[in-house]
């Protein structure tokens, strides 16, 4: 049968697709903003014939009503990254999260750790040669459905086709279910003056030719205001949003200094406007792979001056950093932050920076902390860390001691919080220490405690 015989025939309405999940399924669902959310409405509408169908996904951009307490004995969410529409059901214990690097994902899929029986995504018609491009997400919906039980996709001309190795054969999908829903938009955030201030600390740091990786957060959009005078850099990251279009219509963004994947644009998902996927629509700038490719350290370290460029909740006066917990509240999730943040560290000329403002909750709260909150988890650990960026500054905390890393996060805190966490330094480091003694003649950065002496001290009360 020709793949277009084949395609005809396989489809049905969402109703009768979902009609195909049983009680007790795994169910993977396409991420972010590529969610199918056709699907997921029937699948909810079509919820008396089941129990206990697990959902599992990251960032959650849809209306997840699989996630309301009415919805519960019938689903259970394991989110791998939560967000808005997610998060109370899993700080509720209406939800599960599990942490897992995002490259480490489609393994969880493909060794059968959480063998998938059913993937709901979102893809583009087929083309001439019966291929439907996963478009503005690859990541781990690809390695889903490639080792998935059944398929159903919901195909709609709206997704853009995105090129690279992202594409599925009308062969290995099961159910076809034809929509004109378009991808969820997410609006570029309003860009503030404390936006604009780190980003304009983070940019300093970035120099021609490098290679970025954009995280999520409204950061990375004000840093990417503030390159426009800089030359031929490039992009290998896991997403990227409406930003980075206007780089490259301005010829900031070339990717001709790339020594991988020259002259293209590496990322495995997007979230942003029309303007975003009308621009990654077949465009053979732009190369689509899955996640456990484009996040492998090693494989992001072969990018040299590779600039990895990350937000964070919080930070201990050790470098340990905190960015998807707030307490034991699970906020959003590990995501790909330490895959590029050790990609970075390995990429020769590399640099990683967290970049954050130095307060949360209209000022009340400083990020930068003695110790991390209690049932708080460490999403960067301190021996991975480089740079750290407030809108007072950057703390390069490479090859620093622990009590020059509270020393120089001090130095970037906010004005409000430095008095309060000088008297916690002092109580935690320097108080009663018999060893405390002077630094010897012209060491300037000794091992612990030689550097606590009378000079360091006078340099935190400036
Ligand atoms: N204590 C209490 N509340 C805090 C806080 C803290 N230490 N730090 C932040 N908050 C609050 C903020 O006030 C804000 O609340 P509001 O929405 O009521 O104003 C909220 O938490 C979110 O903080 P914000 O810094 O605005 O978040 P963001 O949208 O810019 O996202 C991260 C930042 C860190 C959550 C996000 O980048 C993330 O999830 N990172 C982890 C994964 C990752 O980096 N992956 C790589 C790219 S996918």
């Amino acid at each position: 049968m020709s793949w277009q015989s084949s395609y005809k025939h396989k489809i049905v309405t969402a109703e009768e697709a979902v009609g195909h999940i049983q009680s007790g399924n795994r169910v993977v669902v396409g991420h972010a903003c590529a969610s199918p959310e056709a699907l997921l409405s029937a699948m909810v509408e079509n919820k008396d014939q089941y129990r206990d169908v697990e959902i599992v996904h990251m960032v959650s951009m849809g209306a997840s009503a699989y996630c309301l307490p009415e919805n519960n004995p019938h689903f259970i969410h394991n989110s791998i990254f939560a967000g808005p529409t997610s998060r109370q059901a899993i700080n509720q214990g209406r939800a599960i999260f599990t942490p897992c690097h995002f490259s480490q994902i489609p393994k969880l899929f493909t060794d059968r750790i959480l063998p998938v029986d059913v993937t709901l995504c979102m893809v583009s018609p087929p083309d001439e040669h019966g291929m439907c491009s996963f478009g503005i997400s690859v990541d781990y919906t690809k390695p889903a459905a490639e080792s998935s039980r059944l398929v159903i996709a919901e195909v709609t001309p709206h997704m853009p086709r995105t090129l690279g190795d992202s594409f599925i054969h009308v062969d290995q999908i099961d159910w076809i279910v034809e929509t004109d829903a378009r991808p969820t938009i997410l609006n570029p955030p309003t860009i503030t003056p404390t936006d604009e201030a780190v980003g304009g600390h983070c940019a300093e740091l970035i120099r021609d030719g490098d290679c970025l990786q954009l995280g999520i957060g409204a950061m990375p959009d004000s840093i990417l205001g503030f390159l426009g005078d800089k030359k031929d850099l490039g992009v290998h990251t896991e997403m990227f949003s409406d930003g980075v279009v206007d780089l490259v219509e301005a010829g900031v963004i070339t990717c001709s200094r790339k020594n991988l994947h020259p002259g293209k644009m590496v990322a495995t998902f997007f979230m942003g406007t029309e303007k975003l996927y009308s621009f990654v629509h077949n465009n053979p700038r732009v190369a689509m792979y899955s996640v456990d490719y484009t996040n492998d350290p090693r494989v992001i370290a072969q990018n040299d001056n590779l600039v990895s460029i990350n937000s964070a909740l919080q930070v201990d006066f050790s470098g340990q950093v905190v960015s998807d917990t707030i307490g034991f509240n699970q906020y959003s999730g590990t995501g790909g932050q330490l895959d590029f943040v050790r990609g970075a560290t390995w990429s020769r000329g590399g640099r990683s920076i967290l970049a954050f403002h130095s307060t949360a909750a209209r000022g009340s709260i400083s990020r930068i902390v003695p110790c991390i909150d209690r049932g708080a988890s460490v999403t960067t650990p301190r021996a991975d860390v480089h740079y750290i960026v407030t809108e007072y500054g950057v703390a390069d905390l490479r090859g620093k001691s622990v009590s020059q890393r509270a020393k120089a996060l001090i130095d970037i805190a906010h004005p409000n919080f430095r008095e309060d966490l000088r008297r916690e330094f002092e109580n935690l480091y320097l108080k009663d220490n018999p060893f405390l003694r002077p630094m010897p003649e012209g060491r300037r950065s000794g091992y612990w405690p030689h550097e606590h002496d009378g000079d360091y001290l006078k340099q935190l009360a400036v």
